[in-house]
């Protein structure tokens, strides 16, 4: 039988983390081993113990915590990742990543990893259509990044338009096309 493969997904603080749990439960069920990363903000919106209790196994939501493991937290996790995903990714997690901010968890484990990474934003119509959103995209997917983007429709901050973090089937399957590929130029 194949190894399971490790996925990192990284939630930021996003209207669109709930539909995280969702995502989950679906890559359990295709035996991936799954490891979250919350940020500060993420965790107003779900608790680690839902993602711990559907991943089954414990959430990384802080730089300094102690772990039971000898590696250091953020180089164990981009080191085993087969593939990190972000999802949703906030304008601001995505502007972090642009200029290489690594001031929390999830932020340091991205800049470490040579896994590929899979950027999946969600917000407001217009912080979406905010060229330095767009211009911070751009640059990422020219570094190799796998930028999935968001859908359009009705928007939870009332606005309609793009923004919408795509269904978990959708998600799911650009990951398992990144994971057919081969890596990215980031991995040079
Ligand atoms: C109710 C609420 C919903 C939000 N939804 C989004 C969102 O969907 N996308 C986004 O980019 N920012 C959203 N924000 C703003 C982010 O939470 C904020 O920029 C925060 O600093 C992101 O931190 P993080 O990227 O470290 O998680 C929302 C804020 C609030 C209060």
């Amino acid at each position: 039988m194949s190894k399971s493969k490790n996925i990192v997904i990284g939630v930021s603080g996003g209207i669109a983390a709930y539909k995280v749990c969702d995502l989950i439960r679906r890559l359990k069920d295709k035996k991936f081993d799954v490891h979250v990363i919350m940020t500060r903000h993420a965790q107003e919106f779900v608790t680690p113990l839902t993602f711990q209790t559907l991943s089954q196994n414990p959430v990384h939501t802080n730089h300094f915590e102690l772990s039971q493991e000898k590696e250091i937290d953020h180089i164990s996790l981009a080191e085993h990742a087969d593939i990190l995903v972000i999802a949703p990714a906030t304008a601001n997690i995505i502007a972090k990543i642009r200029t290489g901010i690594c001031d929390d968890l999830l932020t340091t484990v991205v800049c470490a990893t040579r896994a590929p990474v899979v950027v999946a934003p969600s917000m407001n119509a217009n912080m979406w259509e905010n060229p330095i959103t767009q211009d911070n995209l751009k640059h990422l997917r020219q570094l190799g990044y796998h930028i999935l983007e968001p859908e359009s429709g009705d928007l939870a901050c009332g606005y309609t338009g793009k923004g919408r973090l795509p269904e978990t089937e959708t998600i799911l399957s650009f990951v398992q096309k990144v994971l057919g590929l081969k890596s990215p130029s980031k991995k040079k």
